[in-house]
């Protein structure tokens, strides 16, 4: 009997998607721009779309142009079928999702074909001229093309640009385009960015007319010689032509010089020469900005200067469309940023949408232009096999670096190419930044891999402590001789993760004090949470991924409806170009009576621009109301200068409370990013200090019917629990030490360090109970004496609650010390209850927004008022949010707190223990009670779910503790 095997050829139509070239059939990459005379056509819209389980269909007859595809879905291209109900996102930071063999990707690999159908417009010229291009801006994660049936060639490199030549193929109606889409390709191992896998054609698809004649790629040059404020031109063009600037009265051939006075470009002041490239077939408008970009005296100076980067990481993002972002989407972020004092981006961790470097361009940001580059799940094998290392990769690794330089190579807001990220290292990073360099002389060449930066022209590193930060800019760091000589850039610092990042303002310090420090990119702009219909925002695991990284991946500035968070009006705060640090004149409390002005100091931070576009205003305010402001002369300082500026004369008659002074600098004009008016810094001093409230013990206890009345409160006589003040009811008074644990608490696994124990929760600080051990009722006072400790352990905290009152005011003393052995801070200390309605809020203390310790640069004392409702501050994954600090006083369902000292202040419609078991804000089911927390302390926030704690100095310390607070009712905020 004879045996006959028949072996199923799985690989015939998929041969291309496990080859790690680039592809075959594109055109060679250039630069992108937009033509004036030649016509192009965008096929976005409505397509036919087919959605396959697997790739290895061998039916690509729907290609042929007789083809019906009349019972197709449809589908918006842009986009990611995954976000239109077919099949579902997958999110991992950096495993990959499918098992490691490179180059071979799973059998189940989601295959998408795309058809469409155009016809050219009537007056498309000449239809056969043979140098029409049909482009794609991106595409996840590999395509084949169609054109009328006939095969184009296919393509990786998701998001970068593949121009295919289409000419002789166009018919003037009926075109057919057919692509297929696959999920998982080879090109998917170069591309394990930490964020969602979204396949699909995601970027722009365009068919571009080509004159005769016209225009192929070209290369602007555009430097500035700082010494002769002179801008030197030349642009090289395949094809020969003519440059004009007629504002610079340049005419000039290509590939020849020109130089003129001009007015250089930087972020600051975006100065664009309008000039044209014109060929024998087309004009080609260019924007051209002058800036020359060195590393000199081991920084990376900038038209003659060092510049400091004050930065986020941007990834495109959009909760309904993934990473196919439309031109709005990317202005509000380039105005978001330039509203919050943001001066660079690093394009992490890929090249962006082209439209979005115009954008850089034309309002002015840095920016690191990154290529589509990281291989993070190789870490998980001790980088064996890492594609970088392997001489097969490297062709596809230059066709990377190549496409992304020349699409970006004109735009004068790129100053640093970066190979890509987390790749490990190998010698295919060592080729792709020999052709960066041998192709673009002009800009510095960053990859934070490389440790030793043998092939990279500035030391790069994420999420290094301050300690260490420090010690680099101090040049204590050692290292190899190379990296010695390079500035440093912390590429990702402060993971914006939840509730955070704590510590910028001590990086910025350093970032200031150090010259070698050229500043750093916060880790990230946006979370990317994806609508979703019964989750809120959904985040990893929400889709049933079998492999997820969880809330990971919503670690940004801005929420993903782009609302920004605490954490960015932090940042703002933080790197504002001028420091305004109001002085209390040291003579006046030496020589009462005589009146010598207090003074503010002005130090100008930009880099290039001096303070002429500012105007200044000086507001006096007593218990945070204006009592008089003004506008305050300031020299138009040039950049690093500072200058001692008097402000008025303190007005008279007004020392009863605490006052301070609050100085701004404001746009004097609009300007294209903001209205005039938009604040750019402040500084606040106070000038005479609060008085505490005091409250002489006058009233006595009075017994009765199982309570004592003391003043306006009466109390259950048997736990001493407060149960009214002034008709107001309270619910659960009690100390606190629990915050629901922020991502940051939590910290990523791979931070928490064994030697420091157990952590919060495995103590059980979520889960105190408080043993009552006595209360006494008698003279002035009552006294409730309790021990707050959690089961299985001997730690515990003893806290003593004493209330007197003076007839009017209750007020409440809380001694508190710990007992046992602790080794680890606090969450918070603080004492919390429930009140049974309350909806305004209004208080004098840090405002208007959330602020913790190492998160409060932001707040300023004022008088501010919101409601409950819109004090949460929504996390994607509820947390520990929305305090308020430095509180004098609040007003809340008919109560008046004052504290001696000032607290944290939190009121919520649901408590603690509800918040800290929600995963998604649709859990957080209003009560009828708003649970209030008054605390004495809260630990700082840091920035440890990747990165480091809070520093020492922010650490709430167990150790004894005394605070009041002072009750009054306040019928006003009464809402029962
Ligand atoms: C970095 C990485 C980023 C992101 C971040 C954590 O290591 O470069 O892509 O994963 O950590 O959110």
């Amino acid at each position: 009997m004879s045996l006959r095997t028949r072996t199923v050829d799985h690989t015939r139509t998929v041969d291309h998607v496990e080859d790690v070239s680039p592809g075959s059939g594109a055109l060679p990459p250039r630069a992108w721009y937009a033509s004036s005379d030649a016509g192009s056509l965008s096929l976005n819209g409505t397509w036919r779309f087919r959605l396959s389980p697997t790739a290895d269909a061998e039916d690509d007859s729907f290609a042929a142009p007789a083809y019906d595809a009349g019972d197709w879905a449809e589908i918006s291209v842009p986009g990611h079928w995954v976000l239109q109900g077919h099949g579902s996102p997958v999110y991992t930071n950096h495993r990959y999702p499918f098992p490691v063999d490179p180059p071979r990707v799973p059998t189940e690999n989601p295959t998408g074909d795309h058809l469409r159908v155009f016809d050219l417009p009537a007056d498309w010229p000449t239809a056969a001229d043979g140098r029409a291009r049909l482009r794609f801006d991106g595409v996840e994660s590999c395509a084949r093309v169609w054109l009328n049936g006939t095969d184009l060639g296919d393509f990786k490199g998701s998001r970068l640009p593949h121009e295919f030549p289409v000419g002789p193929l166009l018919r003037a109606a009926g075109n057919v385009l057919a692509v297929r889409v696959h999920q998982w390709s080879a090109g998917s191992y170069l591309e394990d960015q930490d964020q969602w896998w979204l396949p699909g054609i995601f970027r722009d698809v365009t068919l571009l007319h080509r004159p005769a004649g016209g225009v192929v790629d070209f290369f602007v040059h555009a430097s500035y010689d700082h010494t002769a404020g002179e801008g030197t031109l030349r642009v090289d063009s395949d094809v020969a032509g003519r440059v004009t600037v007629p504002e610079l009265g340049i005419d000039i051939a290509t590939g020849e010089p020109a130089t003129a006075p001009v007015a250089p470009w930087s972020a600051e002041s975006p100065r664009l020469y309008d000039g044209v490239l014109a060929t024998g077939g087309e004009r080609v408008p260019l924007r051209i900005g002058f800036r020359t970009v060195e590393l000199s005296n081991g920084l990376i100076e900038i038209n003659g200067r060092p510049v400091l980067f004050k930065g986020v990481n941007r990834h495109e993002w959009h909760p309904e469309r993934g990473r196919a972002l439309d031109l709005d989407t990317m202005r509000r972020d380039v105005l978001l940023m330039k509203r919050h004092n943001i001066n660079a981006v690093r394009t992490s961790h890929y090249p962006p949408h082209p439209a979005f470097l115009d954008l850089c361009d034309t309002y002015g940001l840095w920016v690191i232009d990154e290529c589509d580059l990281e291989t993070h799940g190789f870490t998980e094998q001790g980088w064996r096999d890492n594609p970088v290392d392997d001489d097969r990769w490297t062709p596809a690794l230059l066709d990377r670096a190549a496409r992304m330089v020349e699409r970006d190579k004109n735009h004068p807001s790129v100053v640093v190419w970066s190979l890509g990220n987390e790749a490990g290292t190998g010698r295919g990073l060592t080729a792709m930044a020999g052709w960066i360099r041998a192709r673009d002389t002009s800009r510095p060449i960053h990859y934070e891999g490389d440790r030793d930066c043998r092939d990279t022209d500035v030391y790069s590193r994420m999420y290094a402590g301050h300690a260490e930060v420090e010690r680099i800019g101090r040049g204590l760091d050692g290292g190899p001789r190379r990296r010695r000589a390079l500035p440093f850039l912390l590429c990702e610092y402060a993971h914006a993760m939840g509730n955070g990042p704590g510590g910028l303002a001590e990086y910025q310090r350093l970032f200031e004090a150090h010259g070698r420090l050229q500043g750093g990119f916060v880790w990230e702009w946006i979370d990317h949470g994806i609508t979703h219909p019964g989750l809120g925002h959904a985040y990893g695991g929400d889709f049933g991924e079998e492999l997820h990284d969880g809330n990971f991946v919503c670690d940004g500035l801005l929420f993903p409806d782009r609302r920004p968070s605490p954490g960015l009006a932090e940042y703002k705060k933080v790197i504002e170009p001028v420091a305004l640090t109001v002085s209390p004149s040291r003579e006046r409390s030496r020589r009462p009576g005589t009146h010598p002005r207090d003074t503010v100091r002005v130090t100008n931070r930009y880099d290039f621009t001096d303070l002429s576009a500012l105007a200044f205003t000086w507001a006096y305010e007593a218990e945070g109301g204006t009592v008089r402001s003004g506008t305050l002369p300031v020299p138009a300082l040039a950049p690093g200068e500072s200058a001692e500026v008097e402000l008025p004369a303190v007005p008279a008659g007004d020392s009863a409370g605490e006052a301070h002074w609050t100085v701004r600098a404001v746009l004097a004009s609009g300007t294209a990013w903001a209205p005039p008016g938009h604040v750019v810094a402040w500084g606040q001093a106070p000038v005479s200090p609060r008085r505490v409230p005091y409250v002489a013990a006058t009233a006595r206890p009075a017994h009765g019917d199982g309570l004592v009345a003391l003043g306006p409160g009466v109390f259950d006589a048997r736990t001493g629990a407060p149960r009214t003040i002034g008709g107001v009811a309270l619910t659960g008074l009690r100390l606190d030490v629990w915050r629901a644990t922020t991502d940051n608490d939590d910290g990523a696994a791979w931070q928490s360090d064994p030697r420091h124990g157990p952590l919060w929760r495995g103590l059980g600080l979520h889960r105190m109970r408080h043993r009552l051990d006595a209360v006494e009722a008698g003279g002035d006072a009552l006294t409730v004496r309790t021990r707050v400790a959690p089961a299985g352990g001997e730690l515990g905290l003893s806290a003593v609650y004493r209330w007197t009152s003076d007839g009017d005011r209750l007020r409440l003393t809380v001694s508190t010390a710990p007992e046992g052995h602790w080794t680890v801070p606090l969450p918070r200390l603080g004492i919390r209850f429930g009140l049974s309605g309350a909806d305004r809020v209004r208080w004098y203390g840090g405002g208007p927004g959330e602020a913790y310790p190492d998160t409060r640069s932001a707040s300023a004392v004022g008088r501010w008022e919101s409601t409950v409702d819109d004090m949460q501050t929504p996390y994607v994954r509820p947390q520990e949010n929305g305090a308020r600090i430095d509180v004098r006083w609040a007003e809340l369902g008919g109560l008046r707190v004052e504290g001696d000292p000032v607290f944290l202040l939190t009121a919520r419609r649901w408590t603690t223990e509800q918040l800290d078991a929600a995963a998604h804000r649709t859990d957080l089911v209003p009560g009828d009670t708003v649970w209030v927390n008054l605390d004495h302390g809260q630990h700082g926030i840091g920035s440890q779910s990747c990165g480091p704690g809070p520093l020492p100095r922010y650490h709430l310390r167990a150790e004894p503790a005394e605070f009041s607070f002072v009750f009054s009712p306040h019928p006003g905020t009464h809402l029962a």
